[in-house]
């Protein structure tokens, strides 16, 4: 990515934003450099990410499949939405909803999400919130983590950008191994990769494995 002014990003998020407000906080502290968050885009209303933007004074937009009458316009809707503030990137900050081909086709390696697991672990269709956490202690795993990845058409298997693994302890429950991650892995890793982004320094190459190059 070559700018000369700051890179563009919008967040795309459904729940409660820890994710969105580590962004917001690192670029409010110079920790990702040229970058504005232009927008956030919630598809719950009642999305406390959505106060999270409102406090930071980052357009927040609402925009639920619920109130159009097919996905298909919906799809379109959030596209069109997306596309009118020309993001550099998107970032899905727990975003629950399923990307539409067409934003991904438009936006090739320019959609970043978290997720929270070691992936190829635990990951794809059913595997989101608490769900993630409850399978790996049901697999008896010793590590999970967390993992930040380029969008492609196939659910959690884009490009891997950057990995981070938490202990798994003996007494965890879902909540509190999801609480652990999010502290130790998510919340540091999601402004590393947008700053990476911003730096120019994020390569994917014919093998879609992502190289995290010296910045020019
Ligand atoms: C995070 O665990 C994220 O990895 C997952 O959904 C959760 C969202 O949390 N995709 P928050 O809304 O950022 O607090």
């Amino acid at each position: 990515m070559s700018r000369t002014s700051k890179m563009r990003v919008v967040v795309l998020v459904s729940g409660g934003g820890t994710n969105l407000q580590a962004l917001i906080d690192a670029v409010k502290q110079g920790e990702i450099p040229d970058t504005e968050l232009v927008a956030v885009i919630s598809n719950n209303a009642g999305a406390y990410a959505l106060t999270r933007a409102e406090q930071a004074g980052i357009p927040g937009i609402c925009l639920s499949p619920k109130n159009f009458e097919t996905r298909a316009l919906f799809n379109e809707e959030l596209k069109r939405v997306i596309d009118s503030y020309q993001p550099d990137l998107i970032v899905l900050a727990g975003c629950l909803l399923q990307i539409p081909s067409a934003l991904v086709e438009a936006y090739p390696n320019r959609i970043m999400n978290i997720h929270p697991a070691l992936i190829p672990a635990f990951c794809g269709k059913s595997y989101y919130g608490l769900k993630v956490h409850e399978a790996a202690l049901a697999r008896g795993v010793k590590v999970s983590g967390a993992t930040v990845h380029f969008v492609n058409a196939e659910l959690d298997a884009g490009p891997i950008i950057l990995q981070k693994a938490v202990e798994v302890r003996e007494d965890d429950t879902p909540e509190t191994l999801q609480k652990r991650i999010m502290v130790e892995a998510e919340w540091k890793l999601l402004p590393e990769a947008v700053k990476l982004a911003a730096e120019g320094r994020l390569s994917v190459d014919e093998k879609n494995h992502v190289h995290i190059v010296d910045a020019l």
